[in-house]
């Protein structure tokens, strides 16, 4: 396996980022949504003007893994809220480089950065068997259930909790 470097996303990786987020969502969800949901999801939550928005919020932490020929193979942001808890909103492999470790060394790197946090907090699609795996591999467990992924969608997911 090539090596892999965990970093703060830049200026230059919003393209990068913003192709990675459409590929692996329509692999993720092309068995759960319809081509127009993940479209219009895509189209809202990962065009290129979002992404550098986000890249630029202080509040936030964007990381990237690269691999050494400079590809990026992985992203992750998540955000500290006033109460001391993470949100995680969001982690995406390549699907060509998943199971790789890749997913677990972004989720490692989130928690140095905000060491003094007493929980960490995400939503996912209750269909998507391979990231629920991942999550209760990782400890979390399942909280609650929403129908509004993201707060501005009417696709519903299950809210997972981590207790650190
Ligand atoms: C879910 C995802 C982020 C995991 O990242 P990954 O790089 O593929 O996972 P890793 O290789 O880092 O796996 C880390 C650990 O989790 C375990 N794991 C991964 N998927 C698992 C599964 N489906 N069931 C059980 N354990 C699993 C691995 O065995 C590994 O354990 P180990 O450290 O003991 O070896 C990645 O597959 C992905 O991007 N999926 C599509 C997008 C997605 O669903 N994102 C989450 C949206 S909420």
């Amino acid at each position: 396996m090539s090596d892999i470097k965990i970093r703060k996303g830049q200026a230059g990786d919003v393209e990068a980022v913003s192709h990675l987020l459409k590929e692996t969502w329509r692999a993720t969800y092309r068995n759960i949504y319809s081509a127009e949901q993940i479209r219009d999801l895509t189209g809202r939550w990962h065009n290129p003007e979002i992404i550098q928005r986000q890249l630029g919020d202080d509040g936030s932490r964007f990381l990237v893994a690269e691999l050494d020929d400079g590809v990026i193979a992985g992203h992750l942001l998540a955000r500290l809220r006033a109460d001391n808890t993470i949100l995680l909103t969001r982690l995406y492999v390549r699907p060509d480089a998943q199971g790789r470790g890749i997913g677990k060394m972004l989720y490692q790197h989130m928690l140095s950065v905000f060491p003094d946090a007493k929980s960490i907090e995400l939503e996912v699609e209750p269909q998507n068997t391979k990231a629920l795996g991942f999550y209760h591999a990782l400890g979390f467990v399942n909280t609650g259930r929403t129908n509004s992924c993201g707060g501005d969608s009417d696709i519903p997911a299950l809210i997972m909790e981590r207790l650190l």
